[in-house]
């Protein structure tokens, strides 16, 4: 385990503090403030321990001078401000020496959170490439650099990794949880294991795939992930999302056969229409036709899926098994989490789109434990380790080189 918060000498100190404030926003109004609410218990922490809080994190992604309209944190600083009850500084800098000189002259206990760091993006992709002298500008502002952006930590930035090149790092309370609850649920998990795979993009989750198959007993598949699936095999899918770059069929093919113990794809669906938005109907998978739409799992599917999950002791569901957002296809995901929910088995859902319909559905305390993770969640899953923390040192390393 990464060197934790509370085995690290904080007291009266500056620390940068990397959090994931990616909230969801619109007109610059928060969604949903759970990551914000999720970070409380480090910086609660850290003010008790006399601390100067300098606090880093992106949101969405800053690609055009544009998208800085609506992707400033302010908003975020704002209501960090009224969920801790005290000021919290907002700086629109967040790179040379004004914020520097702001940030050493804060006191104790004062917290500053400096603007989205993909600001500096543009025009070089400095916190995205990882700039080395970005990097060591964030290390400069603090004496130690507290790491508890769990969500961020498949990405190799300058304010996620390269700060941690040049300042004594550790892990927060967040990250802490995160990391416990998937070594102890997941990658430690009691077979049988059965992993629901679903979501849009099979080219984003392939390689997670490819890494998840040899460490479960089943994995279910449903959304665009399914119909690649099916088109692969040579299903007509219509107008489905699918995946048809033949490289990818060939890989998905590919993994069809090998695990085909494994691999359970469905055996009927709730199709919509590319000609008719009202357009409703239920088929089996060889019915499909060629102006469909795969956009729900159907109800053998639900049933043959409760099966499995019945005969497993653990549960991982990643994305959803299908369009959820609009109810004419939200049955399958909404029954699925329904089932998980009454299994009475270690349930773990994980990845954006799965902790969202869970949140969205009403289940997320009926599960055994929603990462709060997208990409970050699925890396450590499928890699053991989170690439942003490659150099922070490990506990046992600490104490020896203490020793
Ligand atoms: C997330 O919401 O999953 C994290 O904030 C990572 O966002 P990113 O994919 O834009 O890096």
């Amino acid at each position: 385990m990464k060197k934790r918060l509370q085995n690290t000498d904080v007291k009266n100190k500056t620390v940068v503090l990397r959090v994931d404030y990616n909230v969801p926003m619109r007109n610059n109004q928060i969604l949903d403030d759970s990551k914000i609410k999720e970070t409380l218990e480090t910086i609660n922490y850290l003010l008790d321990q006399n601390c100067k809080i300098v606090i880093l994190s992106h949101l969405g992604k800053v690609k055009t001078e544009k998208d800085k309209e609506t992707k400033s944190l302010r908003p975020v600083g704002e209501r960090l401000s009224s969920l801790l009850g005290r000021q919290v500084y907002f700086s629109e800098l967040n790179y040379g020496i004004e914020v520097y000189q702001r940030v050493k002259a804060l006191k104790p206990q004062e917290l500053i959170l400096l603007e989205n760091t993909r600001f500096l993006d543009l025009p070089n992709k400095l916190e995205s490439n990882c700039d080395p002298q970005l990097s060591e500008f964030f290390a400069s502002l603090g004496d130690v650099f507290v790491n508890d952006a769990f969500a961020s930590s498949h990405r190799k930035h300058a304010s996620t990794y390269g700060i941690s090149m040049y300042l004594e790092t550790c892990i927060g309370f967040l990250m802490q949880k995160e990391i416990d609850a998937i070594d102890k649920y997941i990658l430690n998990a009691t077979h049988p294991f059965t992993i629901v795979m679903g979501g849009s993009k099979i080219d984003d989750k392939l390689s997670l795939i490819k890494n998840l198959l040899p460490k479960c007993d089943h994995m279910l598949l449903g959304g665009g992930i399914a119909n690649s699936a099916l088109y692969a095999l040579g299903f007509e899918v219509g107008e489905s999302l699918v995946n048809d770059d033949p490289e990818i069929v060939k890989e998905i093919q590919d993994l069809l056969l090998k695990y085909k113990d494994k691999i359970v794809l469905p055996f009927d669906a709730i199709v919509g229409s590319t000609y008719d938005p009202n357009y409703v109907k239920y088929k089996r998978i060889n019915e499909i036709g060629k102006n469909d739409m795969i956009n729900d799992i159907g109800t053998i599917t639900l049933q043959e899926y409760e099966k499995i999950i019945n005969q497993s002791s653990t549960i991982f569901i990643n994305g959803t098994m299908g369009i959820y957002e609009d109810i004419k296809f939200a049955n399958g995901t909404k029954e699925l989490l329904s089932i998980l929910a009454r299994s009475n088995k270690t349930v773990i859902a994980g990845g954006g789109d799965a902790a969202s319909s869970v949140k969205n559905l009403g289940y997320k305390d009926k599960l055994t434990y929603v990462c709060s993770g997208g990409g970050a969640t699925l890396e450590y899953i499928s890699l053991g380790h989170l690439k942003a923390l490659e150099n922070v040192k490990d506990e046992e390393e600490v104490e020896t080189l203490e020793i």
